[in-house]
């Protein structure tokens, strides 16, 4: 069996984010997001992964490599323009062959593991087998419409779904998945649509598939599922304290808390969990629940909270909580000094701020 994964498209909701970083490189839990696909597939037992990636930028494969870190061996396929899902898939034909493959969409987050699914795929023999997750905003998805147990039609992004279920980014397939998205058209917007796949599948008679995702699931298309995950992945990893760490005697740790290499805190309150990356400097602070800091961050006499902060940034003497955020690389928060007060801005396209007065 072999991975497709998923990783181009422009994350047009979450800029500025993604103007200067591919969505799939974002960190949840100071780990780029694609790694963790990349870590389920490998934990199945998949060695071959083959990622789609945008064909005007070479960022996934520079930042993510040949796979031997993981003990896979990674083959990259650029992807001319994001013309949908399905033609992601038809574009790895020549990658795939005749093999079974795993399709697993980079931003997509779920904890649990694939092999279950896989298990469940082979031993019944069907050409494709789906993945559903109860959602409360089906709208957003591909929605199965199921009558007495089986799935009938999928239909993507529905006015008035007919179920509560969204069909999640990991799927499995058999080549006849290639028949279908070779025979299905563009939709209203211009993508070829994997749900489309699927219901032609189900039309043609092949045998499809599919189990309920019990655990979480999170697709990470708008930044409060981005601070949802993190929250999400924050929980289930263990406290850790790397080494040449150096947390001083008036520093209280509270919870789960990871400590990277070289992070230095000071005089501060860390309540998980909790991640402070490599060589961080936590100095006056408060780092709130559900909060990662990614390498090379400064944070002096500073408070926050539920938040990812990524790269390099500063927060320095920032009177107010700052929660519920997401910070790019490099960022800095400073107090404005002398008079008048004022809030300065210098924020690049797209961002949004929000002020507390
Ligand atoms: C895509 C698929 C949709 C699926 C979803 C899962 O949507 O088109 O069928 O339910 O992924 O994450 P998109 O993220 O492109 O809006």
């Amino acid at each position: 069996m072999k991975a497709l994964i998923a990783s181009g498209g422009r994350g047009t909701r979450l800029r500025p984010l993604t103007h200067t970083q591919n969505k799939h490189l974002i960190p949840i839990a100071n780990k780029p997001m694609l790694h963790y696909a990349i870590e389920t597939v490998a934990e199945a037992g998949i060695k071959e992964i083959g990622i789609v990636h945008n064909a005007d930028s070479d960022e996934v494969p520079k930042a993510i490599g040949d796979g031997s870190r993981w003990g896979v061996k990674i083959t990259y396929i650029p992807q001319e323009a994001p013309l949908g899902l399905a033609h992601v898939v038809l574009i790895a034909e020549d990658f795939i062959g005749d093999d079974k493959f795993v399709f697993y969409l980079g931003d997509n987050m779920f904890v649990g593991g694939i092999k279950k699914f896989v298990e469940e795929f082979e031993k019944n023999h069907y050409n494709c087998f789906l993945t559903l997750a109860k959602v409360k905003d089906p709208q957003r998805f591909g929605v199965p419409e199921i009558v007495d147990g089986k799935i009938v039609r999928i239909e993507e992004k529905p006015k008035t779904p007919k179920s509560n279920f969204a069909v999640a980014g990991i799927y499995f397939y058999d080549s006849s998945i290639f028949e279908a998205v070779k025979n299905i058209k563009p939709s209203w917007r211009g993508e070829l649509e994997i749900s489309d796949a699927h219901t032609y599948l189900i039309e043609k008679g092949y045998k499809v598939g599919y189990a309920e995702i019990t655990g979480w699931w999170k697709d990470t298309g708008k930044p409060e599922d981005l601070l949802e995950a993190n929250r999400l992945v924050l929980d289930s990893l263990e406290a850790r304290i790397e080494e040449n760490v150096e947390v001083d005697q008036s520093t209280k740790i509270e919870g789960k808390v990871i400590l990277e290499r070289g992070a230095k805190v000071k005089n501060s309150i860390i309540r998980g969990p909790a991640i402070i990356g490599k060589s961080c400097i936590i100095e006056g602070s408060y780092i709130g629940p559900y909060t990662s800091i990614d390498e090379g961050s400064f944070v002096l006499n500073s408070e926050i909270e539920y938040s990812i902060v990524m790269k390099n940034c500063k927060i320095l003497n920032v009177g107010i909580r700052i929660e519920s955020s997401l910070l790019g690389n490099d960022v800095e928060i400073v107090e404005a000094v002398g008079k008048p007060r004022v809030h300065k801005f210098m924020i690049g396209d797209q961002s949004r701020i929000e002020i507390a007065w």
